[in-house]
C-alpha cells in the first residue's frame, strides 16, 4: 500500500517508486505529514521570514545600486562571525544574512543590468527553483525522483524543438555551459576515438591518438577548460583566422583540415560570442567539417537561442547539422543560478561517456535515468525551473523575450553613441553591443582612450543606476553592453543611458585628467 510505503527507510523505497499513484490506495484518512512533522514550524517560520525578504528585496529593487555598494573588507566584517558553538533559530539566521549581505548582491535579477551575460529569473521558473529546494530532490534516477526525470525529459525535449535541435539528439541539464562543453566533448571524444578502434573509456588517454581542436580565436575560455579538465591539453587547441564579422574563415578551416587527414578532430563553432555576438556560417563550415569526419560542436551559451526567434533565426541557419550543442538556461531563458543544457547528436556516444552502473542503484527500463547523461551523481532538479520558465513564457513569449532583448541592445548602444565622446564599436546584430569613450585631448592615444573608457565604466557603476563591464575587444577597451533580462524595460535603457550621461558630465571631457 502506498500509504504504508511512504515512511519507509532506504530499503524499501525502490518498492515505493514501483507503486503507481492511484487514488484507490490512498486511505480515506489521508496520508498524513510524515515528513514535515520534524520542525514543522520552524521550517514555516523560516520560509516565511525568507519569503518577506524576498519580496521586499524586489520591491525595493528601483531604489537599491545596481553595482556592489559594499566592499571586500565590509562584506567579510559582517559576514566573518565566530562560528557558535550553539545554533540559532532558522528565520533569525535568514533575517542576518538578508542584513549581512546588503550591499554585496549585485542587481543583476533587475532590468539595469547590461554585465557579462546574465538573465534574471522568471517568475514562474523563480518560483519552481524554490520548489525545487523544498522538495529537495536528488535527480540522478527516475527511481529518485519520477517527477524530476518525466520533467527533465519533457522540457529536454521542448528545448530542442524551440532551439530547432535534432529531436533524436541527447541531452543534460548540467550546471551551465561550461560543464554543458565537457559532457559534448567527452561524447565526442568517445565517439572520435571509438572510430579509431580506442576505447577511451576503458583505456583512457594514455597512448590515445591525439585530438585536435580547430576554433577561431572568438572561442569562449569556458571550451578551453572543458579542454583542460578531459585531458585533451590547452596545446592541441588550434586557433584559425576569423573574418571582419569575427567568423572563422571556411578557407581557413578547410586548409587546417587538409594539413593533418589523421588526427581525430573537434571544431568548435560559436554561436554567439561574448563581444559582438558573432555567429560562424554554420551552413557552409560544418559539411566542410564533416567532409573531414571531424566533430562539429557548438557554443550556443546565449547565441543558440536566436532559433526561437522568427527575426533572429537566419543567424542559426544550419546549426542543427552540427554533433554537439552547448547552451544555457541562466542567461537568456531567464531561469535561475545554475542550468546550463548539453545536446548530442549522437546519443550512443554520449551515453557511453556518461552513463553508471552500481548494485545499489535502480535503474528503470522505460523512464530516462538522469546519471546516463550527466557528468553528475547526485545532482539539484534541474528540470522544474526550465519546465515552469517555458510554461510561462510558451513560443510566442520566448521570441518576443528575443527580440525584445535584442531590441533594447540597439536602442542602448544607439543612444550611449549620441553622447559626446562615445564611439560605437558594435552596433548590436542581437543582445550585444560594444561602445568606448574617448578622450578628447589633442593627441590622445589608445592608450588614453582605454583609460577614458575604464574612468566612464567606473564612474557610471558608481551612480548605482546601471551596471556594465569592460572587455577588450580587437586591441581596444571597450564598454559591453548586454542585454538578456526579462524585467529591462525601454525606460530601464532611457535611465541607463542617462546614467552614462551623468558620469560622462561628471567626469568632464578629459575624465581624471581634466
Ligand atoms: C559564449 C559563452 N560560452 C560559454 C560561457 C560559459 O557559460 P557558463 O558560465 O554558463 O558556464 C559563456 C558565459 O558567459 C559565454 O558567453
Amino acid at each position: 500500500m502506498l500509504a504504508k510505503c511512504l515512511p519507509l527507510a532506504d530499503a524499501r523505497l525502490a518498492l515505493y517508486f514501483e507503486c503507481n499513484v492511484r487514488e484507490d490506495l490512498i486511505p480515506a484518512e489521508g496520508l498524513g505529514s510524515p515528513v514535515m512533522d520534524q520542525g514543522a514550524d520552524e521550517t514555516r517560520r523560516s520560509l516565511e521570514a525568507a519569503l518577506s525578504k524576498a519580496l521586499d528585496f524586489f520591491d525595493r529593487a528601483s531604489e537599491r545600486p545596481v553595482a556592489a555598494a559594499s566592499d571586500l573588507e565590509h562584506l567579510r566584517a559582517r559576514l566573518d562571525k565566530p562560528l557558535r558553538a550553539e545554533g540559532l533559530p532558522p528565520e533569525r539566521v535568514v533575517s542576518e544574512l538578508v542584513e549581512d549581505v546588503a550591499g554585496g548582491i549585485l542587481g543583476s535579477s533587475g532590468g539595469r543590468f547590461f554585465g557579462w551575460v546574465i538573465g534574471s529569473a522568471l517568475p514562474a521558473a523563480l518560483s519552481a527553483d524554490w520548489l525545487t529546494s523544498c522538495w529537495d530532490q536528488n535527480a540522478a534516477l527516475y527511481a529518485c525522483s519520477p517527477a524530476a526525470a518525466v520533467v527533465e525529459e519533457v522540457a529536454g525535449k521542448w528545448l530542442k524543438d524551440l532551439l530547432g535541435l535534432p529531436p533524436e539528439a541527447s541531452f543534460a541539464f548540467v550546471s551551465g555551459c561550461q560543464m554543458a562543453h565537457t559532457t559534448c566533448l567527452a561524447a565526442a571524444r568517445q565517439a572520435l576515438l571509438a572510430r579509431r578502434g580506442w576505447d577511451v573509456e576503458e583505456r583512457g588517454l594514455y597512448g590515445a591518438p591525439a585530438l585536435r581542436v580547430l576554433s577561431s580565436a572568438q572561442r569562449h575560455g569556458s571550451f578551453e577548460r572543458a579542454v583542460r579538465l578531459l585531458g585533451l591539453g590547452r596545446s592541441h587547441i588550434v586557433l584559425l583566422p576569423a573574418d571582419e564579422g569575427d567568423r572563422l574563415r571556411p578557407e581557413a578551416l578547410e586548409q587546417a583540415l587538409k594539413s593533418d587527414l589523421s588526427s581525430p578532430t573537434v571544431v568548435l563553432l560559436q554561436a554567439g560570442d561574448i563581444h559582438i555576438g558573432a555567429y560562424d556560417d554554420f551552413e557552409t563550415l560544418i559539411p566542410v567539417a564533416h567532409r573531414r569526419q571531424a566533430w562539429v560542436h557548438v557554443d550556443g551559451a546565449f547565441g543558440l537561442w536566436a532559433a526561437a526567434s522568427g527575426r533572429h533565426r537566419h543567424l542559426v541557419q544550419g546549426v542543427e547539422e552540427a554533433d554537439s550543442w552547448a547552451t544555457d538556461g541562466h542567461k537568456w531563458l531567464n531561469v535561475p543560478f545554475d542550468c546550463g543544457y548539453a545536446f548530442v547528436a549522437h546519443p550512443e556516444a554520449h551515453r557511453r561517456a556518461m552513463s553508471h552502473r552500481a548494485a545499489y542503484i535502480a535503474h528503470h527500463e522505460e523512464a530516462r535515468d538522469e546519471i546516463d547523461w550527466n557528468p553528475e551523481w547526485s545532482r539539484r532538479a534541474r528540470g522544474f525551473p526550465t519546465y515552469a520558465a517555458l510554461r510561462q513564457l510558451g513560443r510566442a513569449g520566448l521570441e518576443a523575450l528575443i527580440d525584445r532583448c535584442c531590441e533594447h541592445a540597439r536602442a542602448h548602444v544607439a543612444g550611449i553613441g549620441r553622447l559626446p565622446g562615445a564611439e560605437v564599436l558594435w552596433e548590436p546584430v542581437i543582445n550585444q553591443g560594444l561602445v568606448r569613450f574617448l578622450d578628447g585631448a589633442p593627441g590622445a592615444r589608445q592608450e588614453d582612450h582605454d583609460r577614458r573608457t575604464e574612468e566612464v565604466i567606473a564612474a557610471i557603476l558608481a551612480t548605482g543606476e546601471a551596471f556594465f563591464g569592460g572587455s577588450t575587444w580587437r586591441g581596444r577597451r571597450a564598454m559591453r553592453v548586454s542585454v538578456c533580462s526579462w524585467r529591462t524595460t525601454a525606460k530601464d535603457v532611457e535611465r541607463a543611458v542617462a546614467a552614462v550621461e551623468r558620469a560622462l558630465d561628471a567626469l568632464g571631457p578629459r575624465g581624471g585628467n581634466a
